[in-house]
């Protein structure tokens, strides 16, 4: 099956211009969208790929309609609150990269509700970025580790690129593959410090369409590329 990635993490967009495209209003583009979640979320999980990361909503989502956000702030609700059961039946453990931050008291009580149901599962781990900006997760670790310094609980000397990751959001292993939906080649704001050395695809089709076969062409894309993380291809002979 070639080289299957540990960690898949996936900017999932085009929601809105997939709706739009049919004459339809933004809020179904995002219904789909979490449909084809669902379905692609199983897809990964059984291709044996261990984590996998979505970028759900981003801090600068904000600035969308009143309407838009709180259509998405009902889809999480429901989505979170109706699909535990089948997390909990799949064994996936379902964490989240999020500042609490303006989210309102029933979202916040959906995510934990369901990460609390599902944190015994080791096999599957999805991580959902709902409110999240890479940039602001930086500054929340930068607290954290700045509060234990002061605190006289760690030794400046002890900051190390190991430190930076335990105190993220989630402490999860690099990300290998990113894949952003919709012909869009920019990060958005999306794990930034994770996806450092990560290989990165920009299919042109809109989320709601990315399918599992769009998924398996993608990881198709990722088997052939060479990752060198700054030495030698892996199978190069000629090293002198
Ligand atoms: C991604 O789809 C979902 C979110 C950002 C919440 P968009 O809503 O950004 O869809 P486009 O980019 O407008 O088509
Ligand atoms: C990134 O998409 C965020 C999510 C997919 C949740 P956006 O649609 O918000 O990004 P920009 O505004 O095109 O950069
Ligand atoms: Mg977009």
């Amino acid at each position: 099956m070639g080289n299957i990635p540990q960690h898949v993490a996936i900017i999932m967009d085009g929601n809105g211009r997939w709706a739009t495209k049919r004459g339809l209003k933004r809020s179904i583009g995002h219904k789909k969208g979490a449909d084809n979640l669902e379905k692609l979320c199983d897809h990964i999980f059984n291709l044996g790929i261990k984590y996998l990361s979505v970028y759900a909503f981003s801090t600068e989502n904000f600035k969308r309609d009143t309407e838009e956000v709180n259509y998405l702030m009902n889809l999480f609700v429901n989505m979170f609150t109706k699909k535990k059961k089948i997390f909990v039946k799949n064994k996936i453990k379902v964490v989240f990269s999020a500042s609490y931050d303006n989210l309102r008291d029933d979202v916040i009580e959906s995510m934990k509700d369901l990460s609390e149901s599902t944190k015994d599962f080791q096999d599957h781990i999805f991580n959902i970025c709902l409110n999240y900006g890479s940039r602001l997760e930086i500054v929340d670790m930068t607290k954290k580790i700045a509060q234990l310094c002061l605190d006289g609980k760690l030794e400046l000397s002890s900051i190390n690129e190991e430190l930076i990751t335990h105190n993220l959001y989630q402490d999860l292993p690099d990300v290998d593959f990113v894949i952003r939906t919709s012909g869009e080649e920019r990060i958005s704001n999306f794990m930034l410090w994770q996806s450092s050395y990560a290989e990165y695809y920009f299919p042109e089709t809109l989320f709601p369409d990315f399918n599992n076969e769009e998924f398996d062409k993608a990881l198709i894309v990722y088997q052939k590329r060479k990752r060198r993380f700054g030495g030698y291809d892996e199978d190069s002979t000629s090293k002198n």
